[in-house]
């Protein structure tokens, strides 16, 4: 097989891919780690929207959200999803598709108390993707649950983290005349080894 080396070397792709982040974190301009997250509402039509990935762990990529958006629903029916990373300072992309968990335990505990306090009372104000009457309703409930949850609110039964289990990761870096390299590792299970294919530009 042929060796792969520089930005592309390494055999764990979690490594590689925060290494890869490390370095957009250098370059882009802000939200180095936004995904463009895909999911399929049980009709088939696909659905994406920007999140925040806010961890690579040894085995999974971590977002947080709300269990009750649209997002959520098409992810829990589905236990499948897929995002890219796109980086335009550094010309490079990395493309997930696994099997979806939710991380709702310490952790997601631990993630929603290194929150700004706006941020927690905001996670409970918003009833994520449900009709809004006004900006002035959302100002009302804000105001409404920062009463009620003081300075110090538990993180909410509603809202937590989503782990991602690649079955697939490709790491794409631009090159000379549309000649771009693509490395993908594939497994057919979570806890198969990886399979890693160069594929065509
Ligand atoms: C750069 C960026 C980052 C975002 N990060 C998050 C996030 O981490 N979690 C989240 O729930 N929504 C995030 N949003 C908002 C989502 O894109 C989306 O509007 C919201 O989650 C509702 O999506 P849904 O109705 O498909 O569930 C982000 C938006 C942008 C543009």
């Amino acid at each position: 097989m042929e060796k792969r080396t520089g930005k592309f070397a390494g055999e764990d792709p979690f490594v590689l891919a925060r290494a890869w982040l490390e370095e957009a974190e250098k370059t882009e301009p802000n939200d180095p780690n936004a995904i463009a997250l895909s999911t399929v509402d049980p009709d088939g039509l696909p659905n994406a929207r920007m999140v925040l990935l806010k961890e690579i762990s040894a085995d999974a990529f971590v977002f947080y959200t709300n269990y009750t958006s649209a997002k959520a629903g098409e992810i829990d029916a589905a236990g499948k999803a897929a995002f890219v990373l796109h980086w335009k300072s550094l010309r490079r992309q990395i493309r997930v598709r696994g099997l979806v968990s939710r991380e709702d335990g310490e952790k997601a505990d631990e993630y929603y108390a290194s929150r700004s306090l706006k941020s927690r009372l905001g996670a409970w104000a918003s009833d994520q993707s449900k009709p809004l009457s006004s900006r002035a309703a959302l100002m009302a409930e804000v105001a409404k649950v920062t009463a009620r949850h003081g300075t110090d609110p538990a993180r909410p039964p509603f809202w937590g983290g989503y782990r991602i289990v690649p079955l697939e990761i490709e790491f794409w870096a631009d090159g000379d005349f549309r000649l771009h390299d693509r490395f993908v590792w594939r497994r057919t299970s979570a806890d198969a080894g990886w399979d890693i294919t160069r594929l065509n530009p």
